[in-house]
């Protein structure tokens, strides 16, 4: 499968990182993380030159990796420092990619293509993840044995929240709801806007079981290749979005393998900040609709769908797959602009317009 490359891909939360060996295969690289004495991340290869072990089997020394499997030691830059074979002479082959890692929004952030192209404005803003001032946040990763793609279909299309998530996050102001899809530049918006309408139980429930009409917004900001910030909250009908609670919701999904992804999520609160009480029932309705509920669709998806490719398939696209499409058609102009202009082109679907 193809993957973009020239893209910042979330590897792991910073807290995930610490002065240990950890291992993530992401874009089926499986890559390899620990932090320095100095407490900067390093990110290399997982993959040992000499016999294809697994380097976090083996232990940290320092700053550096000595491999678990013969000793060959190598530095954070990738170098093999030492071989305690032989005559120690070091072959020129043994080294080990390595990666840049930007720390940001207390998420570690990996470049997986061409280092002379990483820059880390490119980086999608999540600074509501560590604004403290104005956010209060609790969040996650979710292993999904889905492709990526799906499960952005599955947030660019909110019409599924009332009948994945019926009793908890649906209402019937949902699927009366319309969305609108807007396009700036590299970043796409799915807005959905449902007025006028009971409250979905589980926000009900964080009003202070207000029972009364509300409008509810759910606007999803998009870039390539997943990452999803999700704008979400009720008010009651007709008043200003301060009179009612919201908060940013991320989503951002980075592949592992095309049927497996890591998604992490965040709810960063704008309400109730001092309350832990308020961040355990975000845990808890997450656990409830994401690992409950979206994870045995998605995954159920995917069984079907196996090795096929998804246009391949012809599926039936209805309105509430606008931003959904628009997001796999942006990204696979992306992957494409990537290939080398020498090749040959490659057949590809044809992506409905
Ligand atoms: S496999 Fe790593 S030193 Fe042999
Ligand atoms: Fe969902």
């Amino acid at each position: 499968m193809e993957y973009l490359r020239n893209a910042w891909y979330v590897v792991a939360w910073s807290s995930e990182i610490k002065r240990e060996l950890f291992s993530r295969t992401i874009i089926e690289q499986p890559l390899l993380l620990y932090r320095t004495q100095d407490g900067k991340v390093v990110c290399a290869s997982n993959i040992c030159p000499h016999r294809f072990a697994p380097l976090h089997l083996g232990r940290l020394i320092g700053d550096q990796v000595e491999c678990g499997y013969h000793g060959l030691i190598f530095n954070s830059n990738g170098k093999c420092t030492a071989n305690p074979h032989g005559d120690c002479r070091i072959p020129a082959a043994a080294k080990i990619s390595s990666y840049i890692a930007e720390e940001r929004h207390s998420l570690v952030w990996v470049w997986m293509g061409d280092p002379k192209l990483a820059d880390t404005n490119a980086i999608p803003d999540f600074s509501c993840l560590t604004d403290t001032s104005k956010f209060a946040t609790v969040g996650g990763v979710i292993e999904m044995e889905a492709q990526y793609e799906l499960i952005t279909d599955n947030l660019m299309d909110l019409s599924h929240v009332e009948y994945v998530h019926r009793g908890i996050l649906g209402s019937d102001a949902i699927s009366r709801g319309i969305t609108k899809v807007i396009e700036e530049g590299e970043t796409l918006h799915s807005n959905r806007w449902c007025p006028d309408g009971l409250a979905p139980p589980a926000w009900d429930a964080m009003f202070g079981n207000y029972g009364k009409p509300v409008d509810h917004w759910l606007n999803m900001r998009w870039n390539a290749p997943a990452h999803m910030l999700l704008d979400v909250g009720i008010t009651p009908t007709g008043k200003d979005r301060s009179d009612g609670i919201w908060m940013l919701g991320t989503d951002i999904l980075t592949p592992s393998t095309s049927s497996k992804t890591y998604y992490f999520w965040g709810v960063s609160r704008a309400y109730a900040l001092d309350d832990p009480k308020a961040g355990e029932a975000w845990i808890a309705a997450i656990d409830g609709a994401f690992s409950g509920q979206d994870k045995p669709m998605l995954e159920a998806q995917q069984r079907v769908i196996g090795n096929r490719d998804f246009w391949s398939m012809k599926p039936v696209l209805i309105s509430a797959d606008a931003g959904a499409v628009r997001a796999r058609r942006k990204l696979a102009a992306m992957i494409e602009a990537e290939r080398p202009k020498t090749c040959e082109p490659t057949p590809t679907a044809a992506y409905p317009s």
